[in-house]
C-alpha cells in the first residue's frame, strides 16, 4: 500500500504525525517505518491496529500484573476524577493519599512506615538519594554523600538513577553524572541455568568492605540494589547475598536502599523482594504495579527514624523539613488508582497466586535449555529472562529479532540488551505460559 495513511497498521497516522513524537527507549527511525500500534487492551491481552490479539508476556512495563481495564480501577478513577481531579501537592492535602499512605505501609516489612509520593520509578529513586544525603546532614554527618550502585543496575533514568545505575548504555553519552561507585553484578558462570535463586555469590556483598577501605564509611550515604535486577534480564539475588549486605550497610552505618519499583506489589510472590527474600532495607522505591500501570505514580518509603530526623531537626514547625516533590505527588486520582488495585492484590490474592504458580513457569521456562542461542535462563515469582547469544559480535540483534517475531505470532515479550524478557500477568494461567513458551522456543530455531 502506498499510501501509508491508507494502511490499517498506521491507524491513519501521517508520517508527519509519527514522526513528531519522540519515541521513549525506541529505535524511533525502525519504529516509524514499521509501527506497532496498540488501539486497546482488556485481561492479559492487548489488540493491535489489525485487530489482532496480543498476549502481555511483560504486563506492559512491568506494570499491569492485575490485568488491563479493569473496571474497579477505571471506575475508581471516574469517580475521583468527577470528584476531586486535582488538589496542590504542597502545603494542602486530600483524604486518599494518607489512606493510601497508610494501606502501602501494611504491606511493607515492619518498621518501613513513612510514605513519600511520586510519579514514576525514577523519580523514586531521586527522592531516595536526596532523602539519604539529607537524612546524613540532618544527622550532623554531612560528608556522608557518596552513593553505592551495583553493576547492571537499572533504577531509571534521571542523573541520580543513571549514576547510582550500571547498565552502561543508558549513562555512556551524558556526561558527569553524581557520585557513586559500584559493587559487581551477581551474574556468576558458575549459576547459569540455575532456577530460582543462585546458590553462589554471597561473598560478592563483601564487597561493601572495598568501597568503605577506599573512600570510608563517612563519605559513604547508601548502598542502592535491586534486590532482584530487573532491567539487566532477571537476575535473582544469590541466597544470603541481600542479607549480608544488610549486614555490612549497618555495621558501617551506611543506607540500604532497595529499589522495587519492579518487586514491590506482587510479582516476586509476595508484598516486596525484601519480604521475599529475607532483608528489610532503610528506603524502599517503588513504582510500576502501585496503580497497576494505569495512573503514572511511584512511593518512596522510608523508616520512621529517617522521618523522625527530619522533623526533629526541621526548625519552626512552618518550616519545610524536606525541600523536595513534585506537581503530582499523590494525585488523587493516582491515589484513586492505587487504593483500587491494592484491594484487586488483596482480594484475588495475587500475590499468593504468583508463588503458588512460579514452580511451574520456572520449569517451563527451563525446559527451553538446550535451545539455540540460548545462553543462560533465569526466574523468579513471574519474572523470567533469557540470555541470547551475540551475532557477529552484536548482542542486542537478535534479541531484537526475536521480540519482533514473537509480536508477529501475538506475543509481547521485551528484548534488552543480550536479553528477552518475560513479566507475565498475574493470573495467567498454565496453558498461556505454554502457548508463550512454545512460541518462544519455535522462534529461537527460526532467527539465525
Ligand atoms: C528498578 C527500577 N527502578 C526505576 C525504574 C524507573 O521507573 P520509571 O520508568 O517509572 O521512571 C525502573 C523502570 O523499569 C526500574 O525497573
Amino acid at each position: 500500500m502506498n499510501n501509508k495513511s491508507e494502511n490499517p497498521a498506521y491507524c491513519g497516522l501521517s508520517q508527519a504525525q509519527l514522526d513528531s513524537h519522540w519515541m521513549p527507549f525506541t529505535g524511533n527511525r525502525q519504529f516509524k517505518q514499521d509501527p506497532r500500534l496498540i488501539v486497546s487492551a482488556e485481561g492479559k491481552y492487548y489488540t493491535d491496529a489489525l485487530g489482532r490479539k496480543i498476549f502481555d508476556g511483560l504486563s506492559g512495563l512491568w506494570t499491569c500484573g492485575a490485568g488491563h481495564s479493569r473496571p474497579e480501577i477505571t471506575e475508581a478513577i471516574a469517580k475521583q476524577a468527577k470528584e476531586l481531579d486535582y488538589s496542590p501537592a504542597f502545603q494542602f492535602g486530600h483524604p486518599k493519599s494518607f489512606e493510601l499512605s497508610h494501606r502501602i505501609t501494611e504491606l511493607m516489612p515492619e518498621g518501613l512506615n513513612r510514605v513519600f509520593f511520586t510519579g514514576s520509578g525514577s523519580e523514586s529513586v531521586e527522592t531516595a538519594l536526596k532523602i539519604a544525603r539529607g537524612y546524613w546532614r540532618k544527622k550532623g554527618l554531612p560528608s556522608k554523600t557518596r552513593f553505592i550502585g551495583r553493576s547492571k543496575g537499572y533504577h531509571g533514568v534521571n542523573f541520580g538513577g543513571i549514576s547510582v545505575g550500571g547498565i552502561g548504555a543508558n549513562r555512556a553519552i551524558y556526561g558527569q553524572g553524581i557520585e557513586a561507585a559500584h559493587l559487581p553484578h551477581t551474574m556468576l558462570p558458575e549459576n547459569k541455568f540455575c532456577k530460582g535463586m543462585p546458590t553462589e555469590g554471597a561473598y560478592l556483598a563483601e564487597e561493601i568492605e572495598e568501597m568503605v577501605a577506599l573512600y570510608d564509611a563517612s563519605n559513604i550515604a547508601a548502598v542502592i540494589v535491586e534486590p532482584l535486577a530487573g532491567s539487566a534480564g532477571v537476575i535473582p539475588p544469590p541466597v544470603g547475598y541481600l542479607k549480608r549486605l544488610r549486614e555490612l550497610c549497618t555495621k558501617h552505618n551506611i543506607l540500604l536502599i532497595f529499589d522495587e519499583v519492579i518487586t514491590a506489589y506482587g510479582r516476586m510472590g509476595s508484598n516486596t523482594g525484601a519480604e521475599e527474600f529475607g532483608a528489610v532495607p532503610d528506603i524502599m522505591t517503588t513504582a510500576k504495579q502501585l496503580t497497576n500501570g494505569v495512573v503514572p505514580m511511584g512511593a518512596v518509603i522510608a523508616k520512621q527514624e529517617i522521618y523522625d530526623t527530619f522533623m526533629e531537626q526541621g526548625g519552626p514547625d512552618y518550616m519545610l523539613e524536606l525541600p523536595h516533590g513534585y506537581t503530582y505527588s499523590a494525585h488523587p486520582v493516582a491515589c484513586a488508582a492505587a487504593l483500587a488495585t491494592l484491594d484487586i492484590l488483596e482480594k484475588e490474592q495475587l500475590p499468593q497466586r504468583v508463588k503458588g504458580m512460579s514452580p511451574q513457569f520456572q520449569e517451563m521456562l527451563h525446559s527451553l535449555k538446550g535451545t539455540q542461542h540460548i545462553t543462560d535462563i533465569r526466574n523468579y515469582g513471574f519474572a523470567g529472562a533469557l540470555s541470547i547469544d551475540a551475532r557477529d559480535g552484536q548482542p542486542a540483534i537478535r534479541p531484537y529479532e526475536i521480540a519482533m517475531k514473537m509480536w508477529e505470532k501475538g506475543f509481547y515479550v521485551r528484548y534488552g540488551g543480550d536479553t528477552i524478557q518475560l513479566g507475565l500477568p498475574f493470573t495467567t494461567d498454565l496453558s498461556e505460559i505454554d502457548s508463550l513458551v512454545n512460541a518462544l522456543g519455535d522462534t529461537l530455531k527460526e532467527v539465525d
